[in-house]
C-alpha cells in the first residue's frame, strides 16, 4: 500500500465481493498505517464517493470493471486519490495510476523489510485503523472509527463467547460471503479468522442467489453465520424440498422435526436425550443437515437484525440452535453473544465477558434503553464530533437506541427500538425519514408517507393522499 503513496491515517477504500485480495488489502492497509473502509458492492457512485471522500482515500481497491466504472465516474471529485487497484478480471484499458493486482504485488517487491518494519513500528493500539460506514437516522452514512485495540480485543473476546476455538485446539473452518463492509462479517470472517487461525473459504459472488449451499457442501464448515434473511431463505428452500417429497418421506421428516423441536425446547443443558430423539436425529436430521453442507457444523450464528420466532423454531426442528448476537458497528460487532454455554430461546445471549451494559429509563415491564461500555466501544464518528457526543453519555456509555430486558440469569431480550431506524431481515439499516420526506417533496399530492420494512425482506410504503374536506 505504501508504494502507492498511502499517507498515514488516510483511507484505503475496498469495493468488491469477499476474496483473499479483499483480506490482503485490508490487512496491508492497517500495517501501512492507513485506515481501511469497506464499500458495499451495491453502492451507487455517489455513495462510493461519500466513503472515499470522507475517509480521504489515497487508494481505492476495486473488484472488477463494474466497480471500477463507478469510481471512474466520481474520481475527479476525490482530491486525495492517488491510485486504483483492480483485483479481478483483466484491465480493459491502461490508465495512469490504475494497477492490476499482479502489478500492485510487483510494486511491493521494491519495498525492503526494513522500511516495512519501520512503518509497522509506528502503529499505536489507540489509533484508528478501520472505518465502518453505518446509517444513522438522518444524513449520510457515518464513519465509525475503530482502533487496533477495539478490533483485536473484540476479535478475541466476542468470538470466545461464541466458542470459536484456536487452531491448536480445533481447526475452525468457515465460508465468507456476507458483505465485509458490515461489521458482522468483517469481525467474524477477517479479524477473528486471523486471531484464531481459522480456515476461510470464499463463496461465489452469487452466493445469495443460490450458490451458497454448494459452497457449504464443498467446504463443510465448522461454524456458520447468517443474517436472518439468509436463515429464512434456507428455511424456505427446505420447506419447498419437503413439500415435493412423497407421502411417507414427508411424514417421517415432519415427525423427526417435531420430536427435535419438542426435545430442544424442553431440554435443560445436560438432560438425557430421549430414545425417540436419538432415532430422529440418526435416521433423518443428520442427513438433512448434511444436504445443507452442515455435516461438520456445530455453531450456527445469527446477527445484524432480529430473527423471527418461526425461523428459530424451524431450525430447532433440525436440531440447530441459532446463536444470536447483539451489538452495533459502534461496539465493533457483538456486545451480547449466545453460544453453547449461553443459550436461551429468543434471547441474544449474555454480555460478552469484559463488556458491561446498563438499562436506562426503565419502563413498567422492566425494559429500558440498552447502553454499552467496554474496550470494543468505538472512538467516535469520523469528522462528526457532535454526532459522537450525541451517541455517548458524559461517562462514555454508548446509547443503543434499542429497548431491552435482562432476566435474572443475565440473558438479554431485545423487544423494541427507540431510534427511528428500519432494520430489514437482511440486516440493512435504513433511516425512513429522508426517504419519506423525499417522496412527500416529489409528490405534492401525498399528505403522509410511512416506510415499512422492519424485519421484512423488502421495503414498502404506506401513502395517504391529500383530499379536500
Ligand atoms: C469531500 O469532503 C470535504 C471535507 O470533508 C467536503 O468539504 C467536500 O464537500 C466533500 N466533497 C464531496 C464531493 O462530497
Ligand atoms: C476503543 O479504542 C479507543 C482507542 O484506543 C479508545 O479511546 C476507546 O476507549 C476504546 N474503547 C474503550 C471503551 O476502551
Amino acid at each position: 500500500m505504501d508504494c502507492l503513496g498511502l499517507e498515514q491515517f488516510h483511507g484505503v477504500a475496498i469495493l468488491g465481493f469477499n476474496s483473499a485480495e479483499w483480506f490482503i488489502a485490508a490487512v496491508g492497509t492497517v500495517f501501512a498505517g492507513g485506515i481501511m473502509a469497506g464499500i458495499y458492492t451495491t453502492n451507487s457512485p455517489d455513495a462510493c464517493l461519500h466513503v472515499a471522500n470522507d475517509s480521504r482515500a489515497n487508494v481505492i481497491v476495486v473488484e472488477n470493471q463494474k466497480q471500477l466504472d463507478k469510481i471512474m465516474q466520481v474520481k475527479d471529485k476525490l482530491p486525495h486519490l492517488k491510485a486504483i487497484v483492480q483485483y479481478s478480471g483483466s484491465l480493459k484499458e491502461k490508465l495512469a495510476n490504475l494497477y492490476s493486482w499482479e502489478e500492485f504485488m510487483e510494486l511491493g517487491l521494491e519495498v525492503s523489510d526494513h522500511e516495512l518494519d519501520e512503518v509497522i513500528s509506528k502503529q499505536r493500539a489507540n489509533q484508528c485503523c478501520v472505518l465502518i460506514y453505518t446509517s444513522g437516522t438522518t444524513g449520510s452514512p457515518k464513519g465509525v472509527m475503530l482502533s487496533h485495540d477495539n478490533i483485536t480485543w473484540t476479535a478475541h473476546h466476542a468470538s470466545r463467547a461464541g466458542d470459536m476455538q484456536p487452531a491448536e485446539i480445533r481447526q475452525e473452518s468457515l465460508v465468507s460471503y456476507l458483505p465485509l463492509s458490515h461489521i458482522a462479517a468483517q469481525i467474524y470472517d477477517l479479524w477473528t479468522g486471523i486471531k484464531w487461525g481459522e480456515q476461510i473459504s470464499f463463496a461465489q459472488p452469487d452466493a445469495l442467489k443460490g450458490t451458497l449451499v454448494d459452497s457449504l457442501r464443498e467446504v463443510t464448515p465448522t461454524a456458520h453465520m447468517g443474517v436472518p434473511r439468509v436463515w429464512e431463505k434456507i428455511m424456505e428452500k427446505i420447506k419447498e424440498g419437503i413439500s415435493r417429497c412423497g407421502y411417507m418421506k414427508r411424514k417421517m421428516v415432519t415427525w423427526a422435526m417435531s420430536v427435535s423441536l419438542d426435545a430442544n425446547q424442553r431440554l435443560k443443558k445436560d438432560e438425557e436425550k430421549s430414545f425417540l430423539f436419538t432415532l430422529a436425529e440418526k435416521l433423518i436430521l443428520q442427513k438433512l443437515r448434511a444436504e445443507l453442507g452442515f455435516s461438520s457444523c456445530v455453531k450456527f450464528f445469527s446477527g445484524a437484525a432480529p430473527i423471527g420466532r418461526e425461523t428459530l423454531q424451524f431450525f430447532l426442528g433440525l436440531n440447530i440452535r441459532l446463536y444470536e448476537a447483539y451489538g452495533m458497528s459502534e461496539t465493533s460487532g457483538p456486545h451480547f453473544m449466545s453460544g453453547p454455554e449461553a443459550y436461551q430461546f429468543l434471547s441474544c445471549g449474555k454480555v460478552v465477558p469484559g463488556c458491561q451494559y446498563k438499562l436506562i429509563n426503565i419502563n413498567a415491564d422492566g425494559s429500558g434503553e440498552v447502553c454499552f461500555w467496554g474496550r470494543n466501544v468505538f472512538m467516535g464518528f469520523l469528522n462528526l464530533e457532535d454526532k459522537t457526543k450525541e451517541a455517548l453519555d458524559e461517562d462514555g456509555w454508548l446509547r443503543s437506541g434499542d429497548l431491552g430486558k435482562v432476566d435474572e440469569d443475565g440473558f438479554i431480550y431485545i423487544n423494541g427500538r427507540i431510534k427511528e431506524l428500519i432494520i430489514t431481515a437482511g440486516g440493512e439499516n435504513i433511516p425512513p425519514l429522508p426517504i419519506e420526506d423525499a417522496v412527500k417533496q416529489e409528490l405534492s399530492i401525498i399528505s403522509n408517507a410511512m416506510l415499512i420494512g422492519d424485519e421484512r425482506k423488502f421495503l414498502s410504503m404506506l401513502l395517504t393522499l391529500k383530499v379536500l374536506q
